[in-house]
């Protein structure tokens, strides 16, 4: 009360006309370390596709150039539906190999795999205390398979493990031990990001201290609609992708699978309504576009040109990608050390907050 009643009365006044230059200053001086932290998670998959890479990974590669940004392989979320010790394995390295591919540069952002910083694993025992088991129950992807499991007759817990329920609480950890201020995530995550709030919420308000970081969701306000083959959304479940590392002879192969309509070469068509043309925007320049719009326009151009120009551009974008993609697959110990080093980075930081935490805990 005291104290309230002291920075109400003039003084104030003196202190901030003292402390502008110096607080200008600080700021001056630490600009680049006082960048917001962004976090993205990455989940182990074998078959990246350019679904993936528009939707995906290029936005969040972008990320490094206005955050302090972070990106890890979720290889302990991905043991809870993968239980082939080679499948796992696997696809861990493929989906890293894929992100440094795409350019992702471990020399400028934090590059680690998840289960090689076990602060992760201590810091989810904590927050286990403060997450109430309601809120798991109200988890979109438990929900759903309990729902799943009633529709069908099933026991609602049917083939739910502890690692599906508690899931949103691992994320939660893999978020709050690097001090995340923003994670990248589609819709379907912003429950997660939601409920990593929540319980940094009431850690905080039990020690009356802020003794975790508030994360946010940043959802990408435009992210790309990628079209597959049949002009659905691109995407494994609709076995409609086009895959981003594929040779190319596959590349064109698939791209010339793509579904059209039966209007004749002669016909002038629509570039709005073609997934073609939407594909070909994703790689295609400003002038590239408006002079393949004004060919479909003109009649005169069948689907195989269009499907061409497609893969050409595609191919353009993709071929270093593609080459880069396989050199990496060709040495995985270096792929093993960019990924052991990236912890080695990383673990300081986690071990910080595991501290912290444990500290404002009594368990010091
Ligand atoms: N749940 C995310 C997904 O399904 C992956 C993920 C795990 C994640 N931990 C994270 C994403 C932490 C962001 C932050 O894609």
């Amino acid at each position: 009360m005291l104290y309230t009643q002291t920075i109400s009365c003039p003084i104030p006044y003196s202190l901030f006309t003292f402390s502008v230059p110096f607080t200008l200053r600080f700021q001056t001086a630490t600009l680049s370390t006082m960048k917001e932290i962004s976090l993205t998670g990455i989940k182990p998959t074998g078959d990246l596709h350019i679904g993936n890479y528009f939707g995906a990974i290029k936005p969040a590669l972008e990320l490094a150039k206005t955050y302090d940004a972070r990106y890890f392989i979720a290889d302990y979320h991905g043991l809870n539906t993968m239980k082939d010790p080679a499948e796992l394995s696997s696809t861990a390295r493929h989906v890293a190999a894929g992100w440094l591919a795409a350019g992702l540069d471990p020399e400028k952002v934090l590059f680690y795999r998840q289960s090689a910083i076990p602060e992760v694993f201590e810091l989810t025992v904590m927050l286990t205390a403060f997450t109430s088991k309601g809120m798991m129950n109200r988890a979109h992807a438990y929900k759903a398979a309990v729902q799943d499991n009633t529709d069908k007759g099933d026991d609602p817990d049917a083939g739910v493990n502890m690692g599906l329920f508690t899931y949103p609480i691992l994320m939660a950890a893999d978020i709050i031990i690097f001090d995340s201020d923003v994670v990248p995530v589609g819709k379907d995550q912003v429950q997660h990001i939601e409920m990593a709030a929540d319980i940094v919420q009431s850690v905080n308000a039990n020690y009356g201290k802020p003794v975790l970081k508030i994360p946010r969701a940043g959802v990408q306000p435009d992210s790309a609609v990628v079209p597959g083959l049949d002009g659905r959304k691109m995407s494994k479940s609709y076995n409609n992708t086009i895959p981003l590392f594929a040779p190319e002879n596959t590349l064109k192969k698939t791209i010339m699978r793509m579904l059209t309509n039966s209007q004749t070469v002669e016909e002038p068509k629509d570039p709005d309504t073609c997934q073609i043309f939407q594909l070909y925007r994703l790689f295609a320049n400003k002038e590239e576009q408006a002079a393949l719009a004004a060919h479909y326009r003109a009649g005169g151009m069948g689907w195989g040109m269009a499907k061409e120009e497609l893969f050409l551009a595609a191919n353009r974008l993709l071929a270093p990608m593609r080459e880069r993609y396989n050199a990496i697959m060709a040495d995985i110990p270096a792929l093993d050390k960019i990924l052991e080093q990236g912890a080695e980075k990383a673990r300081p930081i986690a071990a910080a907050t595991v501290k912290r935490f444990r500290k404002a805990a009594g368990i010091d």
